[in-house]
């Protein structure tokens, strides 16, 4: 059973990795709070879960790249008094160019949605988390990891710049924030384009993360994780060849 205070929040729980956690929160008869900007993906989400399983789902439309809406949903979040985890999972590459050739409006969203609104979310959610012993998880990424060049400059800027929020906070046992830092996440769509790619290109981009992975390790976080910790997750599944 789970307790009064047990509503997880999950952002970006419309499609991808988000909505597998959700499903996977949902299993463990977590109530939630699905946040996306996609409202048509975020209902389908909402009725899917609610067919599935015996828990109560409310969905909260948000662009997290926008800073206005950001704390505007932070201000709502405050107010809310059952909620026991926030899992920051929403992060998005800037579309088009990438900095420098994107314009500042562009990346400086890009920035937003992948540390600046995890970090207002925590910071608006932490009374009520601490009250209740309660967890964060922020999804990180490999692109913030090390000191290789990398395509994305706003975007390996962001998480890591959300890794060493997580890790910052290490000394806080009120609130217990922590983080998942996955490598190419082998989504469908990853595993189409990692068969798209030519032998040399994959050898360098080494293997795909399973998703399930990345889902057991936010769920384990969020009940068991310490303070600052960070759960690497390396790709080392190769897909099968296409038949
Ligand atoms: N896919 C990968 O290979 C990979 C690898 C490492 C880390 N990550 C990280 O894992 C997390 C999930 O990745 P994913 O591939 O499932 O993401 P995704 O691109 O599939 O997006 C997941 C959800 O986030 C939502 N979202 C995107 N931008 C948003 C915004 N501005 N406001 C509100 N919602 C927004 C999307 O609508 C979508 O429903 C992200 O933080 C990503 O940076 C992904």
């Amino acid at each position: 059973m789970v307790d009064a205070a047990d509503v997880a929040v999950v952002t970006g729980a419309a499609g991808g990795v988000g909505r597998m956690i959700a499903q996977a929160l949902a299993d463990r008869g977590r109530d939630l709070l699905l946040i996306d900007r996609l409202p048509g993906a975020l209902d389908e989400a909402r009725r899917r879960l609610e067919d599935g399983y015996d828990v109560h789902v409310g969905t909260r439309v948000c662009d997290l790249g926008s800073a206005e809406a950001v704390r505007t949903l932070g201000a709502e979040l405050a107010r809310d008094a059952r909620v026991g985890a926030l899992v920051n999972n929403a992060g998005a590459w800037t579309a088009g160019d990438q900095y420098p050739d994107a314009a500042p409006d562009a990346w400086w969203s890009a920035m937003t949605v992948n540390l600046l609104a995890p970090m207002l979310l925590t910071q608006s959610l932490w009374p009520t988390l601490a009250s209740v012993g309660g967890a964060v998880v922020n999804v990180g990424s490999s692109g913030g990891t090390g000191d290789d060049a990398y395509a994305s400059p706003e975007y390996g800027a962001a998480k890591a710049g959300l890794r060493r929020f997580t890790t910052s906070l290490g000394a806080r046992s009120d609130v217990r924030v922590t983080a998942v830092v996955p490598g190419w996440i082998g989504l469908d769509r990853a595993v189409r384009e990692w068969h798209a790619l030519s032998p040399r290109a994959r050898a360098d981009a080494g293997g795909l993360v399973p998703p399930a992975r990345v889902v057991d390790a936010v769920v384990r976080l969020i009940e068991r994780g310490q303070p600052g910790e960070v759960v690497e997750l390396e790709g080392d599944w190769v897909p099968e060849p296409r038949p």
